[in-house]
């Protein structure tokens, strides 16, 4: 069975002190009433990650970073490396966020080097992609999310791409409250399995954990996760608050 994942973005929100409420909220919850086979991922922001570390080392809670620097180490102020990363102990990141392609103007080259970063680095990616309103209305969600898989993954080889999780995110749903139709989401991941099946075969797409992200929350996460292709979510709003967040984890059939 491939691994089932539920990864909160909690994107540029909380301070120390509700950071650590909301990680000690979440390890309670998971404490009483966890389940063993899904990972369960918090990406707090990057002044959290060491806190967020050391508050889970005994919980199944994973931590992972909301981005990392292209580049391996040296003069490029304000940035974070994978490396320093992987130092205080982050075994994932968000990559490729549509947030960071909109406002930080990242391209498909440099999120190809950012998920190069990470794997030598041994952090998992959670590659994002997704569509923009416009793209869908006019038919072309499929080949948007081709090519952005295409131009920053598809040069990997068959051992690295089997450790990149992917996100379906359509940017239309993120943050506004109209998530895609359970449908609409199955439709997409199956369309992106079958690209990773004719690029990299049978066994590798099959083991592919796709998560669908977007106005996921409490309400609507059963309905999703219940598609053979969703394999978990991409949450943001719906995982600043720990008993959200959690039902979200309980979802899966
Ligand atoms: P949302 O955000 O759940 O608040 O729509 C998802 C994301 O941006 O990862």
């Amino acid at each position: 069975m491939r691994t089932r994942i539920v990864a909160g973005n909690w994107k540029m929100n909380n301070t120390f002190r509700e950071a650590e409420k909301l990680i000690y909220e979440i390890m309670d919850l998971l404490a009483e009433n966890g389940t063993d086979d899904v990972t369960t991922v918090i990406c707090p922001p990057a002044v959290f990650l060491e806190l967020a570390h050391d508050l889970t080392r005994e919980s199944t809670l994973e931590v992972g970073a909301q981005n990392l620097s292209q580049f391996e180490k040296g003069a490029y102020t304000g940035e974070i490396s994978a490396r320093m990363l992987q130092s205080v102990g982050i075994s994932y990141c968000i990559i490729g966020h549509s947030e960071r392609r909109k406002y930080f103007n990242e391209t498909y080259q440099e999120l190809g080097q950012k998920v190069g970063q990470a794997l030598k680095h041994n952090i998992a990616p959670i590659f994002c992609c997704g569509e923009q309103l416009r793209e869908r209305e006019e038919g072309a969600h499929f080949t948007v999310v081709e090519k952005q898989l295409a131009e920053s993954l598809f040069h990997l080889d068959a051992d690295a791409i089997s450790r990149v999780i992917i996100a379906y995110e359509p940017v239309w749903a993120i943050g506004t409250g109209v998530n895609a139709t359970p449908d609409q989401a199955q439709e997409m991941h199956a369309y992106i399995r079958s690209l990773f099946r004719k690029k990299y075969g049978g066994t590798i797409a099959d083991a592919l954990s796709i998560l669908y992200g977007g106005s996921c929350n409490a309400e609507n996460a059963r309905e999703l996760f219940a598609n053979p292709d969703v394999d978990g979510g991409l949450i943001g709003g719906a995982s600043l608050k720990a008993s959200d967040f959690h039902r979200i984890i309980r979802s899966f059939g």
